[in-house]
């Protein structure tokens, strides 16, 4: 199964700009590139931000542009996000019981979770404990088949100190770390947030961050006031079987990025 995943796009009114790029015209590019090379892809998955203060119109933008494409898509929210809003234009995307934006998706491969760690109007993002009881049922139901869990923050630090304030809150990555454990075999986590590509490894499973498509931030060890700058955007193209895992990193380099103005 091929599976795109793409961060970050941080909507605003069409035609705006953010931190001197047009997410709208950015985010096109990038689905056109998908659109050219990908157009088998079985999944399409936005680990959150979608936009970048929750507007109503950069949501139909977004619904616009993913109708255009054609893929089955999954929208995992981020702390940018508006859950009320969000939910009036994508009726159709799954919501657990409690109205978070959590749900499973069964493949032939493996159980692909999506997590919701908005914690409304915060930046750092949470698990409360009805989301975390959500997913241990979700995990318990997949007992001897592998995972892959999808989510906005990361679970753990990063080294980088303008991000490390605000990743999921430490007390719900120790319960997340809990639950992981006791599956057995969560083969991977996806995540968005950071703005950058960056890999590691968490309680022994893989974890993944892309850039966002919009604007990425500094690789900066040491100055946590650092803000946005502008580096390419990029997408992430899974190839996933039933024993093995491949994460391929699109990187859309500058001269694909002109502005598609006139
Ligand atoms: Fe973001």
């Amino acid at each position: 199964m091929k599976i795109i995943q793409l961060t970050d796009p941080h909507l605003v009114q069409p035609g705006q700009m953010l931190n001197g790029t047009d997410p709208l015209a950015r985010l096109g590019i990038v689905l056109d590139d998908i659109s050219r090379h990908h157009g088998d892809a079985g999944l399409l998955v936005i680990t959150g931000d979608l936009t970048d203060d929750g507007l109503d119109q950069a949501y139909r933008a977004l619904d616009e542009r993913l109708r255009k494409l054609g893929l089955p898509y999954r929208l995992l929210l981020g702390n940018h996000d508006q859950r009320t809003t969000f939910g009036a234009i994508f009726p159709q995307v799954p919501r657990d019981e409690a109205g978070f934006v959590q749900s499973v998706l069964d493949t032939r491969e493996a159980r692909l979770i999506f997590l919701d760690t908005l914690d409304d109007g915060k930046v750092g993002g949470r698990l409360c404990a009805t989301r975390l009881a959500w997913l241990e049922q979700r995990l318990t139901e997949a007992q001897g088949r592998p995972v892959l869990l999808f989510m906005h923050h990361p679970p753990f630090e990063i080294g980088l100190p303008a991000l490390d304030h605000c990743l999921l809150a430490a007390d719900d990555a120790l319960s997340l770390a809990t639950l992981v454990r006791g599956h057995g075999d969560v083969r991977q986590i996806f995540a968005g947030h950071v703005h950058r590509p960056a890999h590691g490894l968490w309680n022994g499973v893989p974890v993944t961050m892309l850039p966002g498509t919009n604007h990425q931030m500094p690789l900066d060890l040491h100055d946590a006031s650092v803000g946005p700058v502008d580096e390419p955007p990029a997408y992430g193209v899974i190839l996933l079987d039933a024993d093995n895992l491949i994460i391929h990193l699109r990187i859309l380099a500058p001269p694909a990025m002109a502005p598609a103005h006139g």
